[in-house]
């Protein structure tokens, strides 16, 4: 394994070089070292943490993919949606709440269920589990059907120097369409017309693998038909983005920031060409400038932050956190903004007053992942070494331990095995979407997190793979990588068939 070892200097070295490197982010000042931790147990968490070198066996732990409150429930259709191992009863309870909230069907405004209207005007699901489905991930729409659980980014790049400025000082993550928002409603309450419906259309490309085996990848393009308000701005670009499954968010967000900033650091010293960088954004609710993890651009700095956007852009429902009750309407839309919203002043402000937003945070936030199967299988094993030596692991980083004060006690210290940096990568023209969104490019995406990846077709029902779904097995997804990983997928596509076959095998085994 010597190849594996070439790659993999140990993390969190490097500090000098990391100075640079925060201060090229912007103003804000990620920390650059652990500040929850003691010298002593700062070397344990190194220790635990190191990447793997002996494949003969499984790695102490290593079953536990989500540490102590991984689930070690049934591999079945709903291994996704138990709650964390580490909840106290009390909090079970507030899991079982946020469970009912996500699954929760909102409806037109008005309605005599006024708890449950504010639908829209515009949306693109009526629940979070609508796209969301048993808390895992979504596909795109196959024949005729309409896209349900994947939706359109819209978006622009600065065109003036004070549209520029605001980008830089992170105020503006990119510009919206100036008819159609953020994101292409394809549903509508009744009396108002949807914005448009996205069509896909894919080209057939043959790849041919070491010893011969041809694999056809489909290669998307996207347009909208029906557009009901005019045209689309001649620069707005679309971003096709499929629901992501929802395991194990809340310790992905207790995940130390100095980690993270230490595998950029790794990467370039390296010197192998994979050069993550992380992503700065601003939280909704506080206005600080803090490490963005969630969302496939890395846009959102939390799981909060995350599931209040989905209310107004997705359902179009207002929170405390983002109360315009029009969601995605914009000024030019006035049909929309004349519809009736779903505020009863009786029961707050906001559609959706806390504890709704709290609860279906803390739900988001508590889903457990799934225990390992197969973690001792030999094959497994030969292809985790391949995982290794194909430099997967360098982006798909294995292994952390959550911050020893993080607000939820459940999620402190645990040794957990996401598989990301979570962090921005170039992955070159073919996966690229042109659409920039604060410090990612048009050809950026964050590391898909691959804790869980092996259950999807049992939880799902299909294996569509990749932010667009185009990818029809893991084989394809990986394929389809390039830029910064385009070695990694070279190494992988001249793996001979046996060691392809159990790289494959270990990722069924996540
Ligand atoms: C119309 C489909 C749709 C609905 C409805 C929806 N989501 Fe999502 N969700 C997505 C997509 C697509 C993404 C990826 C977003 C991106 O990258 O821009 C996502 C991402 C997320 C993430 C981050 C996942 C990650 O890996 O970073 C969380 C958390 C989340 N959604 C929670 C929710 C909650 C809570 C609700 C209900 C309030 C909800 N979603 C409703 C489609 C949906
Ligand atoms: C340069 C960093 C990088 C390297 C190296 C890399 N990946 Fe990825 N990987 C990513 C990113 C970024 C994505 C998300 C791409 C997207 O959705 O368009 C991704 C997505 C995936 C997915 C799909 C995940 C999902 O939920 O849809 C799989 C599977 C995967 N990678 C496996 C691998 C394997 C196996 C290797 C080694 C042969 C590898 N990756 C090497 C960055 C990397």
């Amino acid at each position: 394994m010597t190849k594996a070892r070439a790659f993999l200097l140990p993390a969190l070295s490097g500090l000098i070089t990391l100075l640079p490197l925060v201060a090229a982010s912007g103003d804000a000042l990620l920390r650059a070292t652990r500040s929850d931790l003691s010298p002593a147990d700062m070397a344990r968490v190194e220790a635990v943490t190191r990447p793997a070198t002996d494949f003969a066996k499984a790695e102490a732990y290593e079953a536990m993919s989500g540490g102590g409150a991984t689930s070690d429930a049934r591999p079945d259709q709903d291994a996704f949606s138990h709650p964390s191992s580490t909840l106290s009863f009390e909090d079970q309870e507030r899991f079982h709440l946020g469970n009912a909230l996500f699954g929760k069907l909102w409806v037109a405004a008005p309605s005599s269920t006024q708890a449950s209207d504010g639908l829209g005007p515009l949306y693109n699901a009526r629940s979070c589990m609508s796209c969301h489905g048993r808390d895992g991930r979504g596909s795109p729409p196959e024949g005729k059907a309409d896209a349900v659980s994947m939706f359109l980014r819209l978006a622009r790049p600065a065109r003036t120097e004070a549209e520029r400025e605001a980008v830089s000082r992170h105020e503006a993550l990119n510009f919206p369409d100036s008819i159609y928002g953020e994101q292409l409603q394809d549903l509508a309450v009744p009396g108002l017309k949807a914005e448009g419906h996205m069509q896909i259309r894919y080209e057939e490309q043959v790849v041919t693998l070491a010893g011969g085996e041809q694999v056809t990848l489909r290669k998307p393009s996207y347009s909208v038909s029906d557009l009901a308000y005019g045209p689309l701005d001649p620069d707005t670009t679309l971003s096709p983005r499929v629901a992501p499954p929802m395991i194990g968010m809340g310790l992905i967000e207790a995940i130390d920031e100095a980690d993270i900033l230490g595998h950029a650091v790794r990467q370039k010293a390296e010197g192998q060409g994979i050069n993550g960088h992380p992503a700065l954004v601003r939280d909704h609710r506080t206005g600080q400038l803090t490490l963005g993890r969630f969302g496939f651009k890395a846009q959102n700095a939390s799981v909060r932050d995350q599931s209040a956007g989905a209310f107004s852009g997705d359902m179009g429902i207002s929170t405390p956190d983002r109360p315009n009750p029009y969601g995605d309407c914009t000024a030019a839309e006035a049909a929309c903004l004349a519809m009736a919203n779903g505020v009863q002043q009786r029961l707050g402000d906001t559609e959706a007053p806390d504890p709704v937003l709290d609860l279906v945070t803390f739900y988001s936030q508590h889903l457990a992942v799934p225990v390992r199967r197969k973690v001792d299988d030999p094959v497994v094993l030969k292809g985790k070494a391949a995982f290794y030596a194909a430099g997967c692991a360098s982006c798909h980083v294995p292994k952390y331990v959550t911050r020893r004060d993080t607000p939820d006690p459940a999620l402190a210290f645990q040794l957990i095995w996401p598989y990301s940096d979570f962090l921005l990568h170039d992955m070159g023209e073919g996966l690229a979407d042109g659409q920039a969104v604060g410090e990612a490019s048009g050809r950026e995406w964050r590391t898909s997190p691959l804790w869980g990846i092996g259950l999807t077709r049992t939880v799902s029902g299909h294996s569509f793979f990749l932010h667009d779904g185009r990818a029809r097995n893991l084989t394809e997804a990986i394929l389809w990588h390039g830029g910064e990983a385009e070695k990694a997928r070279n190494a992988f596509a001249a793996l001979g068939p046996q060691d392809r076959a159990a790289l494959i095998t270990f990722l069924e085994s996540l």
